[in-house]
């Protein structure tokens, strides 16, 4: 196969407990700079989430239907993520970087990953200042305590985050 029929296959992984709209903008910014692109979400029920892995399956392809993006899947991982993104084929991970206080603990994974499997390549990408502020866990924070968080997730998870809170 010649160099440019080559597919680039990328992995955007993460908790997304719940997704946010700065997630969601590096999803778009990624389907414009890879062919195919992963929302892998970590299988991790010792962090006490408050969506099961189930329900932000459902929240993000919900989102990406509504925005009609051809080339994005979303699943779910447990063990290490480069053995993960081996399996799936992909050569790129994804990850987001807000502000310097990201970059040391970003820094150290995107070097464990590459001395686990050198041949996959970490790319941080910078979401809208706009969402620089945006962490799940704030949302959460802010959603619990009856704050208004719409304009910081996509409206399905505003909705989802207000019928899961309401039955709490
Ligand atoms: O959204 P998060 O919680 O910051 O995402 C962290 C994630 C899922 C990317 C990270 O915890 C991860 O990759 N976990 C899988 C286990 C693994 O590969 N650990 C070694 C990473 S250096």
């Amino acid at each position: 196969m010649g160099q440019d029929q080559r597919k680039v296959t990328a992995v955007y992984p993460g908790s997304f407990d719940p997704f946010t709209n700065g997630h969601l903008d590096l999803i778009e910014r990624s389907t414009h700079l890879f062919d195919h692109l992963i929302v892998a979400i970590l299988r991790n029920e010792t962090k006490r989430p408050l969506f099961s892995v189930a329900e932000r399956v459902v929240m993000i392809e919900e989102v990406i239907e509504d925005l009609r993006f051809p080339n994005v899947e979303v699943d779910s991982f447990e063990g290490l993520l480069v053995d993960y993104a081996t399996r799936k084929g992909a050569t790129v991970l994804i990850r987001g970087i807000r502000a310097i206080s990201d970059y040391e603990y970003e820094l150290q994974m995107a070097l464990m990953n590459r001395r686990l499997q050198p041949a996959i390549e970490t790319v941080f990408l910078m979401a809208s200042e706009a969402y620089s502020f945006i962490s799940s866990r704030l949302v959460k924070e802010v959603a619990g305590l009856g704050g208004n968080v719409s304009g910081l997730v996509p409206p399905v998870v505003e909705a989802r985050l207000r019928k899961k809170l309401q039955g709490a």
